[in-house]
């Protein structure tokens, strides 16, 4: 359905959890995040439910978020669930990759057509510091199950910090030369713990990237080529070139909130309610989509939540 701006909404974006296996500096504070009981967090059952009625008011896309999807229980319910739903197009999945050598096979014959990888550093030292305590390599193995698993049209996701990645831009761009997977740097956000980090431009990686050619657009991402090489190269630019206005999606979190926009406040929610009830706060929550968000004025999200409550 249309919202008030004759936006077309089509991609739900569900949080399957808060919890997570990393512990980024930039999203989730020093302490973790306390486990909370699990009868606050939607059940299999509920999710599946509430992205049956978003199909009903025209999501063709669901994404899987956290927190890290693959440490919720139930995970494979979860994906069998939704990708079982007459309607739903796309099942994709945005992870860590850390579960992946353990869950690649079983995603791909649970209905999963695309991953997300998040992933800010090739160094294991960097890697280390910045997840306060994850292992590169568990990654690098992650990405090489998802490719043996089957899966194509894989995303690696880089959050681009001053002083902490920049000068490894030219390696990931690398990346989208020699493999078939598309590389997107993503302009850090301030929202929750996003001041512990440095803000840095995506323009950055044109000015270390001489090579790049414009590519035809995808989503949030200005794309771009080296010329014959086998990727793509993505910007995703939410301070810089805000893309509010072609934005197609809704979010659930995993406590069962609708959020029409991810850097605004307002949340309906969803828990208790079914059939035509539950549709009926979808269109609500559509139909009251803000028009963006002023984060380049401001300097802060209104998301009131931390990114690994929302799934970005
Ligand atoms: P594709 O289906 O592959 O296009 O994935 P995606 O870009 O929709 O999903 P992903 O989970 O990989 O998100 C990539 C980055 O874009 C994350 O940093 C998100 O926080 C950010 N992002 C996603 N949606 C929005 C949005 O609506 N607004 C803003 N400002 N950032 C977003
Ligand atoms: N700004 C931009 N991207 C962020 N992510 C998490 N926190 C932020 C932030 N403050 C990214 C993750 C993941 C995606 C879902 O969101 O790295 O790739
Ligand atoms: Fe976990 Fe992703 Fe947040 Fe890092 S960015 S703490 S991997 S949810």
């Amino acid at each position: 359905m249309r919202d008030s701006r004759a936006r077309d909404i089509t991609y739900l974006r569900l949080s399957v959890t808060d919890l997570c296996s990393l512990r980024c500096r930039y999203c989730m504070p020093a302490e973790g995040v306390p486990k909370r009981d699990h009868r606050d967090i939607c059940s299999v059952e509920e999710l599946v439910e509430i992205t049956r009625a978003a199909v009903d008011c025209g999501v063709r896309k669901v994404r899987l978020t956290g927190g890290e999807p693959l440490v919720r229980r139930g995970i494979l319910d979860i994906c069998r669930g939704v990708s079982a739903i007459p309607g739903v197009e796309e099942l994709c999945l945005t992870t860590n990759g850390v579960a992946l050598p353990q869950l690649a096979g079983p995603l791909r014959e649970a209905g999963v057509d695309r991953l997300n990888v998040s992933l800010d550093t090739l160094r294991p030292d960097r890697f280390a510091y910045m997840t306060r305590g994850g292992r590169l390599e568990d990654v690098l193995r992650g990405l090489e199950a998802g490719a043996a698993a089957g899966f194509t049209g894989t995303k690696l996701n880089v959050v681009l910090m001053k002083g902490f990645n920049d000068g490894e831009i030219p390696a990931f761009a690398d990346l989208a030369r020699r493999y078939p997977i598309e590389v997107r740097f993503i302009e850090l956000m301030p929202i929750g713990e996003g001041k512990n980090a440095e803000f840095l431009s995506a323009e950055a990686v044109l000015a270390a990237c001489p090579g790049l050619r414009p590519a035809e657009g995808s989503g949030v991402a200005r794309r771009y080529r080296f010329p014959g090489g086998r990727g793509a190269v993505g910007l995703i630019e939410p301070m810089s070139h805000r893309f509010c206005g072609d934005c197609d999606r809704i979010r659930v979190t995993a406590d069962g909130k609708l959020k029409p926009c991810l850097h605004s406040d307002q949340e309906l929610p969803l828990r208790g309610l079914r059939g035509e009830a539950l549709r009926r706060a979808i269109r609500e929550g559509i139909a009251a989509k803000p028009e963006g968000h002023r984060m380049d004025q401001t300097g802060r999200s209104e998301a009131g939540r931390n990114m690994h409550q929302i799934g970005g």
